[in-house]
């Protein structure tokens, strides 16, 4: 079992992935920090708790994370997506007053697991970059990797036509990650389109009352869906973008990695697209300009990601326990 710090705005999709993290038998979750993103920071930080409580595991720690993107700008969030709250029809019945964790004492955090620990990031990047700009690389490198949801390489955007939205939400953080990580990982929309999890998946996850989270997941699923249908007419079920990328930790096996340098564009005319070199020859320079390699997800089993996620979301965990 790995241990697991998610950066996470929840949001449909990046709720499901926190669900499937807690419920996986190879995730150790030890932290989530909540940042803006799909919904604001604070109602981001609420559906964490919400999650985490009635998972029984009130005891992961919650980090406030970023609020705005690095260059200050006003934010666009997407509740024709992810619902008025992130969690679809949901109304989340949690209002955190009490005060968080530090956002600093993710350095403890840190030092403590070091090298057993892996960073995922399935939001915006600004949390991540401002742990960098805060602890410094030195701290921040220690962890044994970091898997990020982000970038559309060769192939259509998704908030413009060049740009992923996790990248052109802040892609100040995004190219910083790209200067700064090392061990990085990344899972773009050529994989995460096709992560569809479709009405036939989701009729069996809710077939039972496996666990504590089961009688979310079909109101959340509909309204997502709902909302990929009309931004995709015809397609079955809709692409959870953030799920695909937990089983890229868990299921390396079942990616097809590439390495390659990669940046993230700050300029106003291709803001966020996600810039490599694919030409076999050419592309040293590119290197040099970067500086290091990343790992790129460009392919993977869709079938063995269906296994993967109806069998998780179907644990009867002990762990799980109903409020
Ligand atoms: C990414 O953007 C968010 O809206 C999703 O949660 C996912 O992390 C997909 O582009
Ligand atoms: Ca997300």
């Amino acid at each position: 079992m790995g241990k697991v710090l998610l950066f996470t705005d929840p949001g449909i999709d990046d709720s499901m992935a926190i669900m499937f993290a807690l419920l996986h038998p190879d995730v150790e979750l030890v932290g989530v920090v909540s940042g803006y993103g799909n919904v604001e920071q604070e109602q981001a930080t609420d559906n964490v708790v919400y999650l985490l409580r009635l998972a029984g595991r009130d005891d992961i720690p919650v980090f406030a994370g970023a609020k705005f993107p690095l260059s200050g700008e006003l934010v666009s969030y997407y509740p024709e997506i992810h619902g008025e709250e992130g969690l679809g029809p949901i109304e989340v019945p949690v209002e955190i007053e009490e005060e968080l964790l530090n956002f600093t004492d993710l350095f403890d955090l840190i030092e403590e697991h070091g090298n057993d620990l892996t960073i995922i990031d399935v939001g915006r990047l600004t949390s991540l970059a401002m742990a960098f700009i805060l602890g410094g690389e030195e701290i921040m490198n220690q962890v044994n990797g970091i898997f990020l949801m982000g970038g559309a390489f060769l192939v259509p955007g998704n908030v413009t036509p060049l740009a992923e939205a996790n990248f052109h939400g802040d892609p100040i953080a995004a190219n910083l990650i790209m200067e700064r990580a090392e061990n990085v990982a990344i899972v773009p929309l050529n994989v995460t389109e096709y992560a569809i999890v479709t009405d036939e998946m989701i009729n069996e996850v809710t077939s039972q009352e496996f666990n504590a989270f089961t009688p979310l997941i079909e109101p959340i699923y509909e309204f997502y869906s709902e909302a990929y249908g009309r931004l995709v007419p015809g397609i079955n079920g809709a692409p959870f973008h953030d799920v695909v990328t937990i089983t890229a930790y868990t299921n390396p096996a079942n990616f097809t990695f590439i390495e390659k340098p990669v940046s993230v564009s700050v300029e106003p005319e291709t803001r966020g697209q996600s810039i490599s070199d694919f030409r076999p020859e050419k592309a040293e320079d590119f290197e040099e300009e970067v500086g290091q390699d990343h790992w790129l997800a460009m392919d993977f089993n869709y079938s063995e990601f269906a296994r993967e996620f109806t069998e998780t979301m179907t644990t009867r965990s002990g762990e799980v326990e109903n409020e």
